[in-house]
Order: structure tokens, then C-alpha cells, then sequence
């Protein structure tokens, strides 16, 4: 396997900090951001300095983005793969969610990713290869109760990542949006995932969906490992997939919801096709 440069953002637990690990002791190169250091130095099992590059990075800061990519392509002279990997969850109705909560979510989820991508395409250009990951959801493909604003955000990335591999084909760069199911990380804790304070006792379906979810923290299917290992793959891939599931539960909830929109587009096909004009009927 061909060793490769990669820039991880969120790298100090969960998924992140597995990848980091795998790719280190894999003989990669490794320039990973967190928002406190010393949390991601502890947590990283020894890796030689030539090959690991730790960075504390604000990711809703332009500057602070920039700088961090600069400093990678100073240190290791190219950047293979992008992970954008920084993320969380939030729950709650819409309406008990504030909008300062919701636009948070958006900053890291979606608006994090846009800014890394933004600045790390000048060094992929020149190079005429790379590769993008952004690490979306399951959810963002096929939400369920109660997590609506996580789900938009992670839709948003889907979306988004889909267009970008299409607009940066010509040029050489790969893009995935990965969507994992639930992996056993931190993302269920109380220190990652935000519940809105605010309750309202309509909503007693969000709460029992809530507690369903806070109650397989520790028990998730999903192996990081294994995860880590698939994004290693995708990246040796030549012709790597723009859209990847991980995960039976992801599988089986992308399949779910293939089979309904595929009934919901038939069902409503007559009114679908009612609204051309005349002249455009086939
Ligand atoms: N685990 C799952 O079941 C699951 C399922 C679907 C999708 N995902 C996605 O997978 C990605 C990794 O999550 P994980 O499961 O590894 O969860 P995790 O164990 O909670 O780790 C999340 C990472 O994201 C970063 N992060 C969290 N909140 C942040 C914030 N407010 N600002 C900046 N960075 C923040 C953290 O980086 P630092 O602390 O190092 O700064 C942390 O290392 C996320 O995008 C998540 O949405 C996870």
C-alpha cells in the first residue's frame, strides 16, 4: 500500500483519534487537529515525529484552517487524503432548540468542513490528485425522530460532497461522503451530543427516541476499527465510491429509505408529472 499524507480534523477521540492510530502504525503521515492538544498528545500512541503532526486548530476560523494546511504542506510536502471527520450531534424538536444551538451544529458540521475544503483545494490542484472524505451520517440520508437539525446538517454534507465530486473530477480529486450507522465512540455522551435544555411535553415521541439512543451508548454495532480500516481502503482505491454506507444498521436504514421514496415517487407520479406546459408533454 502506498504511504500517503493525511489532514484528520477532530482527531483527539472517537473515530478521529482510531483513524490516527491505524494510519500511524501503518507507516502513514499523519497531520491531525483538535481544539486542545494535550487531550490528542495523550491520546495518540507513540508515533515518530516524522510522521505525526498534531495541530490545535479553531475550524470556524479561517486563518486558524489555513494555517494548519500550510503547516502540513511545510512539514510532509504534499496532502493526500482529507478527512473531514470534526462533528456532533444534537438533539431535540426544532422548537426547543435554540438558534444559537442550531447554527453551532451547522459551524462544525457542515460549515467546518466547507472551510477546510475551501482552503485545502489550492494544494490539491497543483497537485492534480487527492482525496476528500467528509464524514457525514446515516442520518443524513435517512433521519430519524428527533435528531432533525443533525440530520439537515449531515444531509447538507451529502449534498454537498456529492456536487464537489462531480466539479472536481476533471481535476483529479476524489470525494466521498462517508455515513456511518452507530459506531461505539464518544458521539453518545453527554461531553459530545447536545440536548436542547428546553422541553416541551408534546414531544414525548423525541423523548422516548432520545432515550432509545443515550441508552446503546457503549453497545453501538460499529466497530471504529473497522471503520478506520474502510477509510483506508476507499483511499487506496483508484476509483474510490462518492457515497459510502458503514454499518448493517446504516445498510439496512439506506435500503428502507430507497424503498420508500421509490413508492412515494410512484404514488404521486400523476401530479409529479401535471405541472409542465402543455407543449413540454412527451
Ligand atoms: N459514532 C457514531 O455513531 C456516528 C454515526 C454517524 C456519524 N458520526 C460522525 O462521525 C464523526 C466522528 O464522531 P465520533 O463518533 O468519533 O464522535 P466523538 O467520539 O464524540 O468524536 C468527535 C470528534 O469531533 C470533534 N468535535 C466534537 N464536537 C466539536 C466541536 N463542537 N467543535 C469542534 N470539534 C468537535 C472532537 O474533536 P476534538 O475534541 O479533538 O477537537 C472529537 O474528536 C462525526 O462527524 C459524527 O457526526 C458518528
Amino acid at each position: 500500500m502506498e504511504k500517503k499524507v493525511w489532514f484528520i480534523t477532530g482527531a483527539s477521540k472517537g473515530l478521529g483519534l482510531t483513524l490516527v492510530n491505524k494510519l500511524i502504525a501503518e507507516g502513514h503521515q499523519v497531520a491531525a487537529t483538535t481544539r486542545t492538544l494535550e487531550t490528542l498528545e495523550a491520546a495518540v500512541d507513540s508515533a515518530p515525529a516524522d510522521q505525526f503532526l498534531p495541530l490545535e486548530v479553531d475550524l470556524s476560523d479561517e486563518a486558524s484552517v489555513e494555517g494548519a494546511l500550510l503547516t502540513t504542506w511545510e512539514v510532509f510536502g504534499r496532502i493526500d487524503v482529507v478527512v473531514n471527520n470534526a462533528g456532533y450531534g444534537i438533539g431535540g424538536a426544532l422548537e426547543e432548540l435554540s438558534l444559537g444551538e442550531i447554527k453551532d451544529n451547522f459551524e462544525v458540521n457542515l460549515f467546518a468542513p466547507i472551510t477546510v475544503i475551501k482552503k485545502v483545494m489550492p494544494y490539491l490542484r497543483a497537485q492534480r490528485s487527492g482525496h476528500i472524505i467528509n464524514i457525514s451520517s446515516i442520518a443524513g440520508f435517512a433521519g430519524v425522530l428527533g435528531w432533525s437539525v443533525y440530520a439537515a446538517s449531515k444531509h447538507a454534507l451529502i449534498g454537498l460532497s456529492d456536487v464537489l465530486a462531480q466539479d472536481l473530477r476533471p481535476l483529479g480529486i476524489h470525494v466521498t461522503a462517508v455515513a456511518p450507522g452507530a459506531f461505539r465512540t464518544q458521539f453518545l455522551t453527554r461531553e459530545s451530543l447536545v440536548l436542547g435544555d428546553t422541553q416541551i411535553a408534546d414531544y414525548s415521541d423525541i423523548r422516548a427516541s432520545h432515550a432509545r439512543y443515550l441508552s446503546i451508548d457503549g453497545k453501538q454495532p460499529g466497530d471504529p476499527v473497522k471503520a478506520a480500516e474502510a477509510l483506508i481502503e476507499i483511499a487506496d482505491s483508484p476509483e474510490p465510491p462518492t457515497l459510502l454506507f458503514l454499518g448493517s444498521d446504516a445498510y439496512n436504514r439506506a435500503t428502507a429509505k430507497m424503498r420508500h421514496l421509490e413508492e412515494l415517487i410512484e404514488k404521486w407520479k400523476g401530479l409529479t408529472l401535471s405541472t409542465q406546459y402543455e407543449t413540454e408533454k412527451a
